[in-house]
């Protein structure tokens, strides 16, 4: 069968590469993370790209790594935090794919990044009571750009299978597009 790339969405810690991997083994297709194509691409640590060569660069590569997924289909790609709102991304995907959106509340998301702050160049140099701040002002920003996602999931009802519904509804609304649903 053939499938739509799925681009998982949403804030950093919100869980898109642990339910990407799991959900890819559901429903049998590659997994792909765009944080690691792009460190393959750049030859760097996404930390060392941003401090090295700033945050204008990171965000070239991620949208020249995104776009590679144009000519592949069959992948679920759990993208970063910030893919949705830089250049015409969100766009993009929502033109080639099905992207879903992982909504997770600035306390769920501060639980999951505050023992990782060293590896997220965004919180690094944050104190503790700073990062819930920063959590909440970037969600806020961030949040239009999420939400025009295809479907929107809440990260604390995820399961096994909470990807099977979205993806059959999507491929049953793009069948004469050339999706097939069976
Ligand atoms: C970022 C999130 C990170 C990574 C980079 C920037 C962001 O990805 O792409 O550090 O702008 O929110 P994760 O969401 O996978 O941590």
């Amino acid at each position: 069968m053939t499938y739509p790339n799925i681009f998982l969405i949403g804030f950093m810690g919100s869980g898109k590469s642990h339910w990407g991997k799991i959900w890819s083994e559901v429903v049998g297709i590659p997994f792909a993370d765009l944080d690691a194509e792009i460190e393959k691409a750049a030859g760097m640590k996404i930390e060392e790209i941003f401090e090295k060569q700033g945050e204008k660069v990171f965000r070239t590569l991620e949208k020249e790594q995104l776009r590679k997924f144009e000519k592949v289909n069959n992948h679920l790609v759990a993208c970063g935090g910030g893919t949705p709102c830089f250049h015409d991304n969100m766009a993009w995907m929502l033109g080639n794919g099905l992207v879903i959106y992982l909504k997770a509340t600035p306390q769920y998301i501060l639980s999951r990044v505050m023992d990782e702050r060293e590896k997220r160049p965004l919180l690094k140099r944050l104190n503790a009571s700073e990062v819930l701040y920063f959590i909440e002002q970037k969600l806020n920003e961030r949040e239009p750009f999420y939400e025009k996602a295809h479907q929107v999931l809440d990260v604390e009802q995820l399961g096994h299978h909470t990807l099977s519904e979205p993806l059959k509804q999507y491929l049953a609304r793009n069948n004469t597009r050339g999706h097939h649903a069976s």
